[in-house]
């Protein structure tokens, strides 16, 4: 499991305040499942300016359309489409060399990412199910949370579709390296875009285990910046539910917000 989501960081996806880069073939189609969401939609406005990617298709159960849309008039080459609903779903994979997923609820305040596990393991599951019949040799990364359970759950479908390969299967936890460059940048006075902090592990609380020996460029800890930056980085996610108080709703509650011009 944590190799899984280290590979993730590591060859896949860096998108945050370094550079997207991928090692997939240039000219790809990529789809974003989720991609309506606070996640999806961010995420497929940095894809739509890669120059790497062909082709963006993005499936949510409601609202693609309108995002599509408004991606298609970024002036750069990927041709982006909207699917809707479960009728598109396979329609939207085919073809994919990479399926990137951020379906799913998120945390309000309160929750552990372990509390999204009743609703996210079973839309991880069926999506994965549907990548592994569509696009069987793409890479699929998941960001939906739990991540330490979803990843193992789409393994399993993989599996048992005969169809898994480990070196195509990722958990999206850049946000936790990210987060640790900043923090200890901010700590240590480094400069922010070349402070460099591995993390393995998982993605919720302790199994987040940030490297701070490994540091670069070098730096000293005392024992109490060290359990004190390590503990913030592991609940850096939960600083930010809490920052956004429930300010946005679990999907059903209210319309979804729409991206807005
Ligand atoms: N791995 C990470 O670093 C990381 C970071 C942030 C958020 N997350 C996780 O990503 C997920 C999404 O977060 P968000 O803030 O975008 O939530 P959101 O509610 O804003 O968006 C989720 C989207 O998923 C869609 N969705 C729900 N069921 C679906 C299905 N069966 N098929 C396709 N789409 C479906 C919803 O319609 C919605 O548009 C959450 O689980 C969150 O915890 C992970």
């Amino acid at each position: 499991m944590a190799n899984i989501v280290r590979r993730a960081t590591c060859q896949f996806f860096n998108v945050g305040s370094r550079n997207f880069s991928v090692s997939a073939p240039r000219h790809a189609k990529v789809s974003v499942l989720g991609a309506a969401g606070g996640i999806g939609q961010p995420l497929s406005l940095l894809l739509k300016q890669s120059t790497l990617i062909s082709e963006l298709a993005l499936y949510d159960v409601a609202n693609t359309v309108g995002v599509a849309c408004d991606l298609s008039h970024i002036e750069s080459a990927a041709q982006v489409k909207g699917y809707v609903g479960d009728s598109q779903l396979e329609e939207c994979l085919q073809g994919s060399k990479i399926v990137v997923m951020p379906a799913g609820v998120p945390r309000k305040p309160g929750m552990t990412r372990d509390d999204l596990f009743n609703i996210n393991a079973g839309i991880a599951m069926s999506l994965a199910e549907a990548a592994s019949k569509a696009c069987p040799d793409a890479m699929l990364c998941i960001i939906s949370n739990p991540v330490n359970s979803t990843v193992p759950i789409a393994a399993e479908v993989y599996k048992k579709n005969g169809v898994f390969d480990p070196r195509k299967l990722f958990g999206v936890t850049t946000l936790d390296i990210v987060r640790a460059n900043t923090f200890i940048s901010e700590l240590k006075g480094t400069p922010v875009t070349q402070t460099q902090c591995p993390v393995i592990g998982g993605h919720a609380g302790v199994t987040i285990l940030p490297l701070l020996s490994q540091v670069e460029p070098s730096c000293e800890f005392t024992d109490e910046e060290r359990a004190a930056l390590t503990v913030r980085i592991q609940n850096a996610g939960t600083e930010v539910v809490d920052a956004k108080a429930g300010g946005r709703k679990l999907v059903g509650q209210v319309p979804r917000p729409v991206w807005t011009h």
